[in-house]
């Protein structure tokens, strides 16, 4: 697989990058298979929000040797098991480390894939990844399924946005000024991939959580 160098920023953040069909049709199905292998070890919950308890609209897993969760009690927060089993989460498939190898640019692998599945009707308000320590390492994040409205703002939530349409294939770096920008996703159109047999989104996003030289 190799970088589609075509595909420069469509918009001008520093280290905003939007790789449309950086995985063909015969990759995205393999990473499906390999995903939905995950998912029955590990199976989609219900995040609710801290302290409201009100429940996210899209569901989560996560693999890799972190997964990041919420619930009321314990709030926002990457840990080792999942939270429903207490089992740890399955291993990170090889193909989306070779993702991470070839647009991260940051030496060492990620720690965590957060697996969000939008069935139809799920959003995600505009947020600011932040619960990592090492906010040099990217966020990188691969779409599956559904085209996704998504925008992506500056450093305050209220400040001005940009939106475009991510499709199956698609994959987002958030680096460098772009890395603490608010993002989030308006809202997903159905029937517009034929990838998910059930329809809806899956959005995988990996993530270093600890900062360099603080690694276990
Ligand atoms: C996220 O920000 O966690 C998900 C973004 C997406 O679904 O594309
Ligand atoms: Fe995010």
């Amino acid at each position: 697989m190799s970088i589609c160098h075509a595909a420069r920023p469509r918009i001008g953040r520093e280290g905003f990058l939007h790789l449309p069909g950086y995985l063909d049709a015969s990759r995205q199905s393999t990473l499906l298979g390999q995903i939905r292998d995950v998912l029955a070890a590990s199976p989609l919950y219900v995040p609710t929000m801290p302290r409201t308890g009100k429940p996210f609209s899209v569901r989560m897993s996560n693999c890799g040797p972190l997964g990041w969760v919420s619930d009321q009690a314990g709030g926002y927060r990457y840990q080792a098991e999942h939270p429903l089993t207490g089992k740890p989460w399955p291993s990170m498939p090889e193909l989306l480390l070779e993702v991470w190898r070839q647009v991260a640019d940051y030496p060492l692998p990620p720690e965590a894939c957060l697996i969000n599945y939008y069935a139809p009707g799920a959003k995600m308000g505009s947020h600011r990844d932040a619960d990592e320590e090492d906010a040099r390492a990217p966020v990188v994040s691969v779409s599956l399924g559904d085209d996704a409205a998504f925008h992506i703002g500056g450093l305050v939530r209220a400040g001005p946005k940009e939106r475009i349409v991510l499709r199956s294939g698609d994959v987002v770096v958030l680096g460098g000024a772009a890395r603490m920008a608010y993002h989030g996703i308006d809202r997903v159109h159905p029937g517009t991939s034929p990838l998910l047999a059930e329809g809806g989104r899956i959005n995988l996003t990996l993530r270093r959580v600890r900062a360099l030289g603080a690694e276990r």
